[in-house]
């Protein structure tokens, strides 16, 4: 039987197709136990600790929820409550906080912060999103792919937009390690890193799959089940990459052409949030300032029937409360 007692959960490159299959049906189970109102409170004693520096809805909440439900004490620090990386050194903090909790969140800024997190505890430490990976992000996205399709392996997923951020590096490594095709349609200055391209694709050779590149918006939709996109400019970037970003990719829209490329059964995702209309406050701002209207999905394809984003948000919390059980008991 698999286990991962006492494992990091950094980045799914350190998880093998049977683990993150493990972590899927477990998952699973932690839903229907929520659906069906059973309590399963098997963590009850644990502490965790979430370290976030950069701001969040889903995530948060979602291991809020998930450590509640599990019986759990949760402490949840903001950017800017905590001495780390101001008076005192990830090391030591990851030191002081693997003696006090079970097991510690982290979103921020580099992989090293996560890394060496994880290298100081002494407990099981969770990457909640960093500039690099968002690893708990992908359980929630394969999850949904895996309740629409009734599969995963063979499908065809096509990934529109910045294809270097994390969203693009974990869903690239994600697809290759489940047996999904993976493209990436976006801009050639936005190809993810060609060291990450190489890894995916002797991830993909040994499980029938393929990964491929693409600038070409036709070529790279045209057959796929899932399309899929992120915000264009993420967290922590600064506000002047709008500019370039918009011009670099306007023309990767996911939008009714797009669509019609894919296939008739083609489902549309966004881990969110989503710039789909110009209501949202930065939204508004950069659309005005730059003469668009929408930006990575028009509201007519986020609001369709295709779109499964709010299931997609939802399964953030049973993925994760997986990651918790899995991790720690
Ligand atoms: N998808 C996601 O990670 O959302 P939050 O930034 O709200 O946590
Ligand atoms: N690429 C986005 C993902 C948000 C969940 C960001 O890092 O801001």
């Amino acid at each position: 039987a698999i286990s991962i007692k006492g494992k990091h959960f950094l980045t799914l490159l350190d998880y093998s197709q049977e683990e993150i299959r493990y972590l899927l049906d477990l998952s699973k189970n932690f839903k229907d136990l929520k659906r069906s109102g059973t309590p399963h409170c098997y963590l009850q004693g644990k502490n965790m600790v979430l370290l976030f520096e950069k701001t969040s809805t889903r995530t948060r909440c979602s291991f809020e929820v998930a450590g509640m439900d599990l019986g759990m004490g949760v402490t949840y620090l903001d950017p800017n409550s905590s001495q780390m990386g101001k008076k005192e050194s990830i090391a030591d903090t990851a030191k002081v906080l693997g003696r006090l909790y079970d097991g510690i969140e982290y979103r921020g800024f580099s992989q090293d912060i996560v890394t060496t997190l994880a290298n100081n505890a002494g407990v099981p430490v969770w990457n909640g999103l960093t500039d690099d990976f968002h690893p708990t992000q992908m359980l929630a996205d394969l999850l949904t792919i895996e309740e629409k399709f009734g599969t995963l392996q063979g499908l065809h997923f096509t990934y529109m937009g910045d294809a270097r951020n994390n969203m693009g590096n974990s869903l690239m490594i994600a697809c290759a390690k489940m047996g999904i095709h993976f493209t990436a349609c976006s801009p050639k200055a936005l190809f993810p890193d060609e060291a990450l391209v190489a890894k995916a694709k002797a991830y993909a050779a040994e499980n029938n799959c393929t990964v491929h590149l693409t600038d070409n918006i036709q070529e790279g939709s045209t057959g796929a089940d899932i399309i899929y996109t992120d915000i264009w400019v993420s967290m922590g970037e600064p506000d002047d990459v709008w500019e370039t970003r918009i011009k670099l990719l306007k023309d990767y829209q996911v939008n009714a052409d797009v669509m019609k490329y894919a296939n008739e059964q083609a489902i549309f995702m966004h881990c969110l949030p989503a710039f789909h209309d110009t209501n949202t406050t930065i939204g508004h701002a950069m659309a005005k300032k730059f003469g668009i209207t929408e930006m990575e999905v028009t509201n007519e394809v986020f609001q369709s029937k295709q779109s499964v984003v709010f299931d997609e948000a939802e399964n953030r919390m049973h993925t994760i409360k997986a990651v918790i059980y899995a991790t720690l008991s």
